[in-house]
């Protein structure tokens, strides 16, 4: 049974007075989780540790960076690596959001590196993807996720690749109030689950938890998380209100 997944990305949201607040509202009422759901709260670096501290022992919640070098260690002032976040008991790392694709440039082939700088130290990479409104218009949205899944993934081995979670994200979807619909979700979750498939057979397949994101909030999660493949969430702006996220946790199949 793989993972249903409501996870949380805050961005560059949030000084601590106002996460504080936040996150003591969002516990208070976050409910208990059964032991196939999870969820995961990918905060800025600054905030891990007091995070982890205040979400320790409720199980099935997680804590996540938002990304990582993609080298080990060395000379790169202002960088974090992924052996210093596993060493501090960080779960997750988001990886190829499409604002750091968009803005750091982010190429695939970096994200792979990215992607085995995780696993090597047992981080569990959160893989994003998904297509800018202009190829969603010329059609060619599943050969553009298709080949993003392929260049940062595709080289892993089918246990290693088990081990990850990706994340559909259509980017005229991020922050827009937008959303895919069910349909558009559902056919590209099962597009990308094939795609998985071809490459290690549907056991695999089956057992990846594939989130959508995209103005997801508490009025269309329940949908959403109910098609046969879409795994759960990756929520930016309703993350940032505790009504809206418990909903959204409570949406989870
Ligand atoms: P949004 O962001 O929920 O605000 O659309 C999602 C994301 O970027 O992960």
């Amino acid at each position: 049974m793989r993972k249903q997944i409501a996870a949380a990305n805050w961005k560059m949201n949030l000084t601590k007075p106002q996460a504080e607040q936040l996150l003591n509202m969002l516990l208070d009422q976050a409910p208990e989780l059964t032991g196939s759901q999870e969820v995961v709260l990918a905060v800025p670096f600054p905030y891990l540790m007091w995070v982890m501290e205040r979400i320790s022992g409720r199980s099935g919640y997680r804590v996540a960076a938002q990304n990582c070098h993609h080298k080990v260690a060395g000379a790169f002032t202002g960088e974090v690596s992924a052996p210093m976040l596993a060493s501090l008991g960080v779960s997750d790392c988001v990886l190829g959001h499409s604002e750091r694709r968009e803005y750091q440039q982010e190429s695939d082939s970096l994200l792979a590196e990215k992607v085995d700088r995780c696993l090597e130290v047992g981080l569990r990479p959160i893989f994003c993807c998904g297509e800018p409104l202009s190829i969603r218009e010329a059609e060619g949205q599943n050969d553009h996720v298709g080949g993003q899944i392929r260049a940062g993934l595709f080289h892993l081995t089918a246990d290693a690749i088990t081990k990850v979670v990706i994340a559909y994200e259509p980017i005229w979807a991020i922050g827009t109030g937008r959303t895919a619909s069910a349909d558009q979700a559902q056919e590209m979750h099962a597009h990308i689950r094939s795609v998985l498939a071809d490459q290690y057979g549907d056991v695999v397949a089956a057992s990846i938890s594939i989130l959508y994101g995209g103005s997801v909030k508490a009025s269309n999660a329940t949908e959403l998380f109910g098609l046969p493949d879409v795994d759960g969430g990756l929520v930016g702006g309703a993350s940032l209100q505790a009504d809206e996220f418990v909903q959204i946790i409570r949406s989870l199949a």
